[in-house]
């Protein structure tokens, strides 16, 4: 034999030589739901080790991410329900406690890539990423909100929007509503690809945030449609989208590949919260060994060609 593969796996030393692919800390970004009000913690029941945090212990929260090398954040808000109405009226409310922590946040720690998300969801009474009018979502209508949403987010100093709404135009419309308010500077990571997954399920408890009716089907794409995905690329790409995004990672792996191939723009991939919630289930039953297999799961999605994770794994997988 001429070829023998079994010599660059020798030893630990020639194998970490031929390694193709590394996930560091540079590439993730850590998910957090912030909480009203001041000393609150509470656990997410269908993602343990995944809490709801007050701005105060966000703060603990975050300076402790930063030690361990994680740079980036996601915040999401918790609405309580009697805040939500049809059209999300908190969500650019400035003195909203979500706005307010985020100026907070950014304040404090400067340093850190701060990421917020524009949909409807968490403020609608309806649970939907849009305004809802005879079990319609309405789309034109929404970007409005939207813009609004985004501004006020960007108000904040936050660095880097994610509009995970699904409604068509919105990326060029955000990018219009923040440039024509001096907010050149702030990102846009679209949420490009975003399938109707039932992935989302434990998000959706972690922020009481499920449709009250009907599904997301009329926005978010065909689990089944791969070529669809590049009419979502395409348009993110000319709307002036910085990064662009696939959500579920999992699932979707050759949607990440397809992107990597063929946008310039560095790829985000979602690693979302049911696919954190499998492996935590599985390990606590003793079935799999959660260290090794978060490891194995953010490789195979930077595999892939995913540049950067969203990952709820991130601040565990920082520790080791
Ligand atoms: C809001 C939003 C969702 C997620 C991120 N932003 C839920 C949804 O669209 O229903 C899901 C994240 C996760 O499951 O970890 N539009």
């Amino acid at each position: 034999m001429l070829i023998r593969p079994r010599r660059n796996r020798k030893s630990l030393a020639i194998r970490n030589l031929v390694e193709e692919t590394k996930v560091t800390t540079d590439d993730l970004i850590f998910p957090l739901f912030l909480l009203e009000g001041q000393r609150q913690k509470i656990e997410v029941d269908s993602m343990p080790g995944i809490y709801r945090l007050s701005v105060d212990l966000m703060l603990k929260e975050i300076e402790e991410c930063l030690t361990l090398g994680i740079k980036a954040f996601d915040i999401f808000p918790v609405v309580p329900e009697h805040y939500k109405d049809k059209t999300g009226t908190k969500s650019h409310d400035p003195k909203f406690f979500y706005l307010s922590a985020l100026r907070e946040i950014k304040e404090r720690f400067p340093e850190a890539a701060i990421m917020t998300d524009v949909a409807l969801d968490p403020y609608s009474s309806d649970g939907h990423d849009g305004i809802v009018e005879d079990g319609k979502i309405l789309n034109d209508e929404t970007l409005e909100i939207l813009g609004k949403m985004a501004l006020a987010q960007a108000e904040t100093g936050i660095d880097i929007i994610g509009p995970s709404d699904m409604m068509d135009g919105r990326v060029g419309y955000i990018r219009e509503v923040l440039d024509e308010n001096g907010f050149e500077e702030v990102s846009i990571m679209s949420y490009s690809a975003k399938y109707a997954s039932a992935f989302y399920g434990p998000f959706r408890d972690a922020l009481d945030s499920a449709p009250k009716a009907g599904d997301k089907k009329t926005y978010q794409m065909n689990p089944a449609n791969r070529r669809e995905a590049l009419i979502e690329g395409d348009l993110d790409v000319d709307e002036g989208a910085d990064f662009l995004m696939i959500k579920p990672a999992l699932a979707y792996l050759d949607v990440i590949k397809l992107f990597k191939d063929t946008y310039a723009q560095p790829i985000a991939a979602y690693n979302v919260s049911g696919e954190y919630s499998m492996l935590k289930a599985a390990s606590q039953k003793g079935w799999l060994e959660y260290n090794k297999v978060m490891a194995e799961t953010l490789l195979s999605i930077k595999r892939a060609g995913a540049d950067i994770i969203l990952t709820y794994h991130a601040k565990e997988f920082a520790s080791l």
